[in-house]
């Protein structure tokens, strides 16, 4: 079993996912919370939500006064926040573009990336282009926060197939791991008939070292390491890796 290298395009796709499901939009302003206790940033600073799919975060941020632009590939899903930042009665900025080709040049006071939207890409070299054009989005000073599946508590938990049942469809998960992250194909079963849907996709596991290793090489300096939004210290049991790290400067 293989990813295909922009499996991206077919799978952030309302017919197959949506990340805003209603218990991520529920959890979603108290994680917001705990990022800007991290950031510490004052109103009006620029931050760039990236890869914001529906936006469920970046309006929490536009909510407490920042200028909040989200970048993500998926046009559905920009067209989501966009929606959603009507309702809140706030504004965001939202560009659609490859997280590879950043088009920001000291820009941004913070940048964020939340619910593992990174590390999906076969080739390493693709990972550390977008680090290194996060580097190059932030000011001087500006900080990183990175939340990501935890590459120790996916390995120590690892299950080849798993199953599950929703209200609409059956969910059948194949994982096959690797030295460098886990493959996986979601299977979508239809309860009441219709197409059987299946997309591979690949995530690239990080741990502390590795993803201090990767931050470093993109000229970024890690800080602090976290095991979820709540603070926990990171542990092998905690299954959220979050990263703060800063632009020297
Ligand atoms: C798991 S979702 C998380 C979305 C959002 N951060 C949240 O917490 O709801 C991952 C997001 O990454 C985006 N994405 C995937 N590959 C991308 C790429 N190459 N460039 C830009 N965005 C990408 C997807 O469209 C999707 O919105």
């Amino acid at each position: 079993m293989k990813a295909a290298r922009d499996w991206h395009k077919s799978f952030f796709m309302n017919s197959f996912y949506n990340p805003a499901s209603r218990t991520a939009v529920e959890k979603a302003p108290a994680e917001a919370l705990f990022v800007l206790r991290q950031l510490k940033l004052p109103k009006g600073a620029a931050l760039l939500d990236l890869c914001c799919g529906p936006g469920r975060h970046a309006v929490e941020f536009a909510k407490k006064g920042l200028a909040v632009t989200g970048y993500d590939f998926s046009g559905e899903y920009l067209e989501e926040a966009a929606a959603r930042a009507r309702k809140k009665k706030v504004v965001l900025r939202l560009l659609r573009g490859d997280m590879r080709r950043l088009p920001f040049s000291g820009e941004f006071d913070a940048v964020v990336n939340l619910f593992t939207s990174f590390g999906y890409f076969l080739k390493f070299s693709d990972d550390l282009k977008t680090l290194k054009g996060v580097a190059r989005a932030l000011k001087p000073g500006g900080l990183f926060l990175l939340d990501l599946v935890h590459g120790d508590f996916v390995r120590k938990h690892f299950r080849p197939r798993t199953w599950d049942e929703m209200e609409e469809y059956y969910h059948l998960e194949d994982s096959t791991a690797g030295p460098d992250g886990i493959t996986s194909a979601w299977t979508r079963i239809p309860k009441k008939g219709g197409k059987v849907l299946r997309r591979v996709f690949f995530t690239r596991l990080y741990t502390r070292q590795r993803l201090a290793k990767a931050l470093t090489a993109a000229g970024l300096e890690p800080l602090k390491f976290r095991g979820g939004f709540g603070g926990q210290p990171l542990s092998p049991q905690k299954n959220r890796l979050i990263a703060l790290a800063k632009k020297p400067g």
